[in-house]
C-alpha cells in the first residue's frame, strides 16, 4: 500500500513536469521569433509575415524543413556564423531561442 502511495506521486510528479518542458519551449520560440525580427529580417524571410528580404538569404521557413540532426548543427553554425552574415555574437541563450524558434517554423 505504501509503496503504491509512493508510485502515484511519482506519477503525478511527472505530469506536472512535463507541461512544464512545453511552456520553456514555447517561450524560448517566441524570444527567438523577437531576436529574428530584430536581427536577422533584414535579409532572411523570418516569418510568414514578412513581405520583402533579401534573395540570397534563406527563408527560416525552409531552413526548418531540414532533418532534426541538421537543425541542431544550427546552433554550431551559428556560434560562428557564415561570412556573409555579420558577426552577432549570439550568446548560448539567445542561440538556444532562435534554434527553437526555426524549429517551430517545421510543418
Ligand atoms: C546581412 C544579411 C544577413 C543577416 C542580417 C543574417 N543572415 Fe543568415 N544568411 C545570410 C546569407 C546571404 C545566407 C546564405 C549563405 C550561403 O548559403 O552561402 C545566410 C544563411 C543562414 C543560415 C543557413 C546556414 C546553412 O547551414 O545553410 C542560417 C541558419 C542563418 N543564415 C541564420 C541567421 C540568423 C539566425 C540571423 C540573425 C541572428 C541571420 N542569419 C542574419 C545573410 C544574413
Amino acid at each position: 500500500m505504501k509503496r503504491n502511495f509512493g508510485l502515484t506521486a511519482v506519477l503525478l510528479g511527472a505530469l506536472f513536469i512535463l507541461p512544464g518542458t512545453t511552456a520553456g519551449a514555447a517561450f524560448e520560440a517566441a524570444n527567438g521569433k523577437t531576436l529574428a525580427e530584430k536581427w536577422c529580417s533584414s535579409c532572411h524571410l523570418v516569418s510568414p509575415d514578412q513581405a520583402k528580404a533579401s534573395a540570397d538569404a534563406p527563408p527560416f521557413a525552409s531552413i526548418a524543413e531540414r532533418t532534426d540532426e541538421d537543425l541542431d548543427r544550427l546552433a554550431f553554425f551559428l556560434l560562428d556564423p557564415h561570412p556573409v552574415m555579420p558577426n552577432f555574437s549570439l550568446s548560448r541563450d539567445q542561440i538556444t531561442d532562435l534554434v527553437a524558434y526555426i524549429k517551430s517554423l517545421k510543418q
